[in-house]
């Protein structure tokens, strides 16, 4: 066990289980990922190879631990900040006796842009990117064109990235921005696969009667030739406050 944090309080989040169960601890793995810079190397790090997926700002990992259960050939690679979520999902992941995840305490901006190699990734999953509200923090905004067309670089040929959020300026905004670089597809509803949620945000952004607008956008081979704004919305409008639907 990675000893430095807490451990969780309980394996449920606002009352929705966390996916899978606590196994014996002579299963206990260990899927904290000391970075050492440079060129991720997935062979490395998970001492094989296979289909890769990276949750940028995994928060506490609910998704990718939920993913990695249900798919154990495939690699799955959380990226964040915030050291105490990852530790969370780490000690949860470990417990569970997951080898097929990573976590990695970071800044997401970089790993897109200098730390993944261009093709080498089969799915990126970004869940409730930050809004910000305040208009001194639009800059901030973590899904601009660059970042976008990075992210579209860094996927594979057949690549999905899925993007999901509950404030609807972002929303709409990137209605508009993945249409150059992928194929959207609207997800209505919940995923079959955590009707609860995918996400601690998703769950919380229900329960608080947010709408959840959710995106699975495949890949294009080749950009479409049109301009993209930079993400300068105003995030914070009391109409976009309405009863959950989804
Ligand atoms: C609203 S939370 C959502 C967390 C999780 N995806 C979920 O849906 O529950 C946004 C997450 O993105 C992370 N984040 C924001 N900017 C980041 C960056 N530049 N690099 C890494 N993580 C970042 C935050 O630390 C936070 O955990």
């Amino acid at each position: 066990m990675e000893g430095e944090s807490p451990p969780p309080d309980d394996d449920a989040e606002f009352g929705v289980p966390f996916p899978g169960r606590v196994l014996p601890r002579e299963s206990w793995t260990r899927t904290r990922w000391r970075d050492t810079g440079g060129a991720f190397d997935w062979a490395a790090a998970f001492g094989r190879d296979g289909a890769r997926v990276v949750d940028l700002g995994c928060g506490n990992g609910r998704f990718l631990i939920g993913s990695a259960l249900a798919r154990p050939e495939v690699l799955h690679l959380g990226i964040d900040l915030v050291q105490v979520a990852l530790d969370y999902a780490a000690q949860r992941a470990n417990r569970r006796g997951l080898a097929n995840v990573r976590f990695v305490v970071g800044d997401v901006v970089a790993w897109i842009f200098e730390r993944l190699a261009p093709g080498s990734v089969d799915e990126i999953h970004i869940y409730h990117p930050q809004p910000y509200y305040q208009e001194a923090d639009r800059g901030r905004r973590l899904l601009t064109p660059e970042f976008l067309e990075r992210a579209w670089a860094v996927l594979r040929p057949s690549g999905k990235l899925v993007v999901q959020t509950d404030n609807k300026a972002y929303w709409g905004y990137l209605r508009r921005a993945l249409e150059k670089h992928f194929e959207r597809a609207i997800h209505k509803g919940p995923w079959p696969d955590a009707p609860q949620g995918r996400t601690r945000r998703e769950i919380e952004a229900r329960r608080r009667g947010l709408v959840v607008w959710r995106m699975q956008a495949r890949r294009r081979d080749e950009p479409l030739p049109i301009e993209i704004a930079l993400p300068d919305f105003d995030a914070n409008r009391p109409k976009y406050r309405r009863r959950a639907r989804g």
